[in-house]
């Protein structure tokens, strides 16, 4: 009677522990599938395995050959001969001699040492002659863009020296021509990285990186911050948006000068007083496109991103889809859509400590503003 109740409860608890390993197992799919998710696209995910600029279609090959098809030359090689192995040599019935004793054998010590070196300098002799091809400067005299991006807690900023234009979050380029970027940082360590077009670099605080690639098609390529550098580090993305060079002229064009301001007596337009005035958001947000070129690249220009023409930006606060919900929604309840950013922290909590918060019908001004540009 004990020993039944016994083996009834060891098979509940076996029972019970399989189903938390089977939960387990399904939760890592679910979470490996959830992720994998991240960085679509227009359908496409921003993966190095569809490289769209020269630098990650290097880089590609590089790893699908010699790193793919060695790995899948040794795998082969191993399991081949393991199996091999343990078909022919199996232990027969009755069979009880002890197999020759290799160990100490130099000659073999001396093969699988050998071997493994070889197939890493196979590996390492392209690796390094491609680490020392990419990201040279082609020099003043090509038709390479220049951009400065600049990192900061958690948002990309991005300036046009040769046309005197500042943007963040959407860093625009030309189809097929170079581009050389000067990467820093403001605050602490970032790294720049668009996986479909190049590799990533990190943005160094007083310290200027280069990134030299050709977009090869145009569209909208994801980019993320792929430097841990604090709570909303998975939140830092940013946007590279690829055009023919007739239509980017046409992008330089407008952005040499500020948007239109809204017709009077529109919501726009009470939303542009509140901007600037009773809400604050001027304090930190510049809505001049333009900047003075000769300003160095570790130089301040607002605290927070520049907001000119704002209703073009692909995301709100650097992640999310820019939407009129989703811009509502950030202003309205900063300190839960990106907690920890300096919107939330010297903004958002401030006037909500003062019971200051925008009203809706406020932040539907300011909404109408932003999206009037
Ligand atoms: Cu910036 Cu991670």
């Amino acid at each position: 009677m004990c020993c039944g109740e016994g083996t009834g409860r060891v098979k509940k608890t076996r029972a019970i522990r399989l189903r938390r390993s089977w939960v387990s197992v399904i939760s890592l799919i679910g979470l490996a599938s959830s992720t994998s998710g991240c960085g679509v696209i227009g359908g496409k995910i921003a993966s190095t395995s569809d490289p769209a600029g020269d630098q990650a279609r290097h880089i590609w090959d590089l790893f699908v050959v010699p790193v793919w098809w060695l790995s899948v030359a040794v795998f082969l090689l191993v399991t081949v001969w393991m199996l091999l192995n343990i078909v022919l040599f199996r232990r027969k019935p009755g069979d009880t001699r002890i197999p020759a004793q290799v160990h100490g054998n130099p000659r073999l010590e001396i093969a699988w040492t050998l071997i493994p070196a070889i197939i890493l300098a196979l590996i390492a002799i392209p690796s390094t002659r491609l680490v020392f091809q990419l990201n040279r400067d082609p020099g003043p005299g090509s038709n390479a863009l220049r951009v400065q991006v600049i990192g900061h807690q958690w948002w990309w900023e991005f300036r046009y020296p040769e046309f005197g234009i500042v943007t963040a979050g959407d860093l625009h380029l030309v189809v097929d021509r170079p581009v050389v970027l000067s990467i820093t940082s403001q605050d602490v360590i970032h790294s720049f990285w668009p996986p479909r077009l190049a590799g990533k670099v990190d943005a160094i605080p007083g310290r200027e990186n280069t990134l030299v690639f050709t977009p090869e098609e145009t569209g909208v390529f994801y980019g993320q911050c792929a430097e841990l550098c604090g709570a909303q580090h998975a939140h830092m993305q940013f946007r590279v948006v690829v055009h023919s060079q007739q239509e980017f002229d046409a992008w330089v064009d407008k952005h040499r000068r500020p948007a239109p301001d809204p017709a009077p007596g529109t919501l726009a337009a009470t939303g542009k007083q509140l901007f600037e005035g009773a809400a604050g958001c001027a304090g930190c947000h510049s809505m001049n496109p333009t900047y003075d070129p000769s300003t160095p690249i570790n130089k301040i220009l607002a605290v927070g991103p520049n907001l000119a023409y704002f209703s073009e930006r692909q995301t709100v606060a650097a992640f999310l889809p820019n939407t009129p919900e989703n811009l509502h929604r950030w202003i309205a309840e900063t300190e839960a859509v990106k907690p920890y950013s300096i919107m939330a922290e010297k903004w958002w909590k401030i006037r909500a400590q003062q019971n200051q918060l925008l009203t809706p019908e406020e932040v539907d001004a300011i909404v109408a503003y932003l999206r009037s540009q």
